[in-house]
Order: C-alpha cells, then structure tokens, then sequence
C-alpha cells in the first residue's frame, strides 16, 4: 500500500497545488501518493492559479494538470500525513476529526522547517507574484525536509 500524503489550504488554487507538485517530484511515486485539497469549496474541479503554475513551470514542475477538490471527513481514513499552510487552515481540519488519531495526522506543515512556532505559509492570493516566490521557497524547504523524513520512515 502506498503511503499518502495530503497538502490543504484554504482555495486549493495557490498553496497546496504547490506544496503538493513539490513534495510528489522529491518522493518515489511508487511508494507515495501526493495529493491537496482546500478547506473551502469554491474552487473544486478548477486548475491552479496561473500565478501558482507560473511559478511552478519556472522550477521546471508542471502542476497544471491538477484540479481542485474539498477537503472531507473522510481524508482523515484516506491519508496518513496530513500538511496544512496555516493556523485557519489547521482549526477548520481539526474541527472535522473524529478523534486523536485522525487529529494527530495534521501538521502545520512549516512546522518541519520552525518546530513548534505554527508559522503560516501566507496566503498569495491577493498579493503581488512576489508572494508566490516566496511561498515557493517556503514549501521547497519544508518540502526537503518531509521527503527526507518519509523516505528514511517508509523506505
Ligand atoms: P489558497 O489561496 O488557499 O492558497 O489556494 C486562496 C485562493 C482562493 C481563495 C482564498 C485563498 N478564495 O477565497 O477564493
């Protein structure tokens, strides 16, 4: 059984589309599956935003095929590592677990990088491309030291 790993956000169009292209292309895809979700529904079905794919294509990452789906209750049974981008992002998926086992799944993902300090990937979305380089490098960081941990876990 493969191990899964899911990447949530608040739209699913900016952050985790990233988080999730990133992570996929540092792991083996024969042993992980990478996916994302969003905490909110608005962008289920769509592609990432342009600036997102912009910015991925420029690390030489195609994320352009992926497509925006909701983040259920039922992620917590599906996935066994569960990265969110920020402190909203945390509250929204915790309030939908069942019970410690489902919570202890999620993870504020720059945790990896500043143990315990809950620093937010911040949200793009309404900022300049700017943010978009940065919250690139951000999850490129935080993304080597995940697939580090999971391939020496896992494999
Ligand atoms: P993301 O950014 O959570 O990084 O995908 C957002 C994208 C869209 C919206 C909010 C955040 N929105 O409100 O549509």
């Amino acid at each position: 059984m493969p191990i899964k790993i899911l990447m949530v956000c608040l739209g699913n169009i900016c952050r985790s589309p990233l988080a999730e292209g990133i992570l996929a292309s540092k792991l083996p895809a024969n042993t992980f599956i990478v996916t994302s979700a969003g905490t909110g529904s608005w962008h289920v079905g769509h592609s990432p935003d342009k600036r997102s794919i912009d910015i991925a294509k420029k690390n030489k990452l195609d994320i352009s095929n992926q497509k925006g789906r909701h983040f259920t209750k039922n992620d917590f049974a599906e996935f066994d590592y569960i990265y969110v981008m920020d402190q909203s992002n945390y509250k929204d998926v915790l309030a939908l677990s069942h019970n410690t086992e489902e919570s202890n799944k999620v993870q504020m993902i720059l945790n990896e990088l500043f143990p315990n300090e809950n620093v937010d990937v911040p949200d793009p979305y309404y900022g300049s491309a700017n943010g978009f380089e940065m919250v690139y490098k951000m999850l490129d960081d935080a993304c080597t030291i995940i697939a580090n941990k999971l391939i020496e876990k896992h494999i």
